[in-house]
């Protein structure tokens, strides 16, 4: 059988131009749980192979097709029913998105306990591939069967600081797809300009993503900018929202929306400025930076209006979590403001051990949020300064942000948190310890190379009995210094593949060296894809020589 397959492989390389393939499913990020080879004859992958799927599973089929013929160049047909590749659901597993995949001579079945299992084990023998131009690709007889460490497996992004377009954020949706990631944080509200169609206050979208300039260089708000008008026509239609919803569910991802709030609020406060403590005028930053204004949280219109604004993003967005951010919240404005005194008199709002009256006034407007978003069935997401105002609550999920600290507090009171610390999953900080020398864009700062994202360990400093608080791991995308499709790919890619193994992979399964060799191969198929990546992370990459002294 083995001279057979020869026979074959040798048949199709000489009458084609193309040749024949081995795929490896120790290729693959992330690494699957377990790979089992077998001694038995490999399956053969070509242009006859058909693609079966039981019915609900189209979807997966088609895409499958689809990578096979982007890795390949093969061209599968689909078919519902029996194929010699077969997408199948219905055996029983104990997570809801694991999978295994069977490879014999005579067949593939890949096997989800969910549809999304299934896509997992798409994507997993998509990536097992060579890439290049091939007749036929053999497949070691291989029995895989994997699942996912983490149930929440996010990448977040800022399209505020700036915009990217519905093409590229499918193109972001793509690779979160091909990294198994199952949430996509959106940013979509800022001080720098508001992104998202609000029918019942259209100013949001018409007017607040506009702003005058964008500061130069290293900067914050204040410094000179470039006098270069940013945003007009930046936002997401409610359309356009609800196409992209649509094309990440078919990945099986998730959109959180983020309305950040009551801070980062410039937008919408230099749109309705009577929202703010002191009526205004504001006007959208230029620059980066915390602003000291938030929304006054005082008048009963900004609490109807923040209400309003989630009653619109629950109609958009089906997924159980909204963030409603909560971060960087200066309260000077409300230590002055009469209504906000007013508020916290009328609600017998008090001041804790270790946070002032005006942290528990964010906590009592963080709380009326998750209530009304409870009210319809939704569960609130905030940055770790949720835990510093008290009354929240315990029903809400913490993204710790400020190092991993504010996710062993909650997990230790019993709130569910998301590791999102900068220190390992900032990808907007630099990538090597030398960035003018490598030639790095400006960026915002910190050093954050690809060995370091691999090494976080989620449950550090957890006690066993909290971990199961720890829901998931993120890296956030944030775009102050990313103004570009190409600078922000190459700043998710290859920290993305590390963050995948910290999400996927048990934890005494992470092994950096064999992540690296298996980073070679992903390399091919992003230069397939089209991605630009990060030089830096490759062993291969050398340093530009120093400019040479001009000559005196
Ligand atoms: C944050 O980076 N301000 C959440
Ligand atoms: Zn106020």
């Amino acid at each position: 059988m083995k001279f057979k397959l020869l026979i074959l492989a040798a048949i199709c390389a000489l009458t084609a131009s193309c040749s024949s393939g081995q795929a490896d499913f120790k290729n693959v990020i992330p690494q699957p749980v377990l790979i089992e080879q077998g001694a038995g004859e490999a399956f053969n992958l070509s242009g006859k192979t058909v693609i079966g799927y039981q019915a609900g599973l189209q979807n997966e089929a088609a895409f499958l097709s689809e990578y096979i013929q982007q890795s390949t160049g093969i061209e599968c047909k689909t078919v519902e029913g029996e194929g010699d590749i077969n997408l199948v659901t219905g055996a029983e597993f104990d997570n809801p998105e694991a999978y295994s995949i069977s490879v014999k001579e005579d067949g593939i079945t890949i096997s989800g306990a969910t549809a999304a299992g299934v896509f997992y084990g798409c994507q997993t023998l998509r990536k097992s591939l060579p890439v290049g131009k091939f007749c036929c690709v053999d497949i070691p007889e291989t029995a895989v069967s994997d699942q996912p460490r983490f149930a929440y497996r996010g990448m977040h992004l800022d399209v505020c600081r700036h915009f990217y377009d519905v093409d590229f954020v499918k193109k972001y949706l793509e690779l979160l797809a091909l990294h198994n990631v199952n949430y996509f944080h959106w940013h979509l509200t800022e001080d720098q300009g508001w992104r998202i169609e609000i029918k019942k206050y259209p100013e949001l979208a018409e007017k607040a993503c506009k702003r005058a300039g964008t500061v130069i260089g290293h900067n914050l708000n204040g410094s000179p900018h470039d006098s270069i008008p940013y945003g007009e026509g930046c936002y997401y239609t409610q359309e356009q929202i609800r196409e992209i919803v649509q094309y990440a569910a078919d990945r099986h991802i998730q959109v959180i929306p983020e309305i950040d709030m009551p801070g980062h609020m410039l937008g919408a406060l230099s749109v309705y400025p009577e929202l703010g403590c002191t009526g205004g005028p504001y006007e959208i930053w230029t620059g980066w930076g915390v602003s000291d204004d938030l929304l006054c949280v005082g008048k009963d219109e900004t609490i109807q209006f923040a209400k309003d604004i989630l009653e619109e993003v629950c109609e958009l967005f089906p997924c159980q979590y909204i963030h409603i951010g909560g971060d960087e919240c200066p309260k000077t404005k409300w230590h002055n403001c009469p209504y906000c005194q007013a508020r916290i008199k009328s609600e017998g709002i008090k001041k804790g051990n270790a946070h002032s009256i005006e942290d528990a006034l964010q906590g009592w407007f963080m709380h009326e949020m998750a209530e009304f978003l409870a009210e319809k069935g939704r569960k609130v997401i905030g940055w770790d300064e949720l835990l510093e105002g008290g009354a929240v609550g315990k029903d809400l999920v913490v993204m710790s942000w400020r190092g991993s600290a504010g996710g062993v507090a909650a997990a230790k009171q019993g709130i569910q948190a998301i590791m999102v610390p900068n220190s390992h999953f900032y990808f907007d900080y630099y990538q090597t310890d030398d960035p003018e020398g490598n030639g790095e864009p400006l960026g915002i700062g910190g050093y954050l190379p690809l060995e370091k994202v691999y090494s976080f360990d989620p449950y550090q400093d957890i006690p066993e009995d909290c971990q199961p608080y720890i829901i998931g791991v993120q890296a956030n995308v944030w775009t102050e210094y990313i103004g570009s499709e190409e600078h922000l790919e190459s700043m998710a890619i290859p920290r993305c593949d590390a963050l995948a193994e910290v999400q996927w992979c048990p934890q005494e399964a992470r092994d950096y060296a064999s992540f690296m060799t298996r980073l070679e191969h992903q390399r091919k198929l992003y230069e397939r894809l089209g991605y630009n990546y990060a030089p830096y992370a490759f062993p291969d990459y050398v340093k530009p020589a120093p400019a040479a002294e001009p000559a005196e």
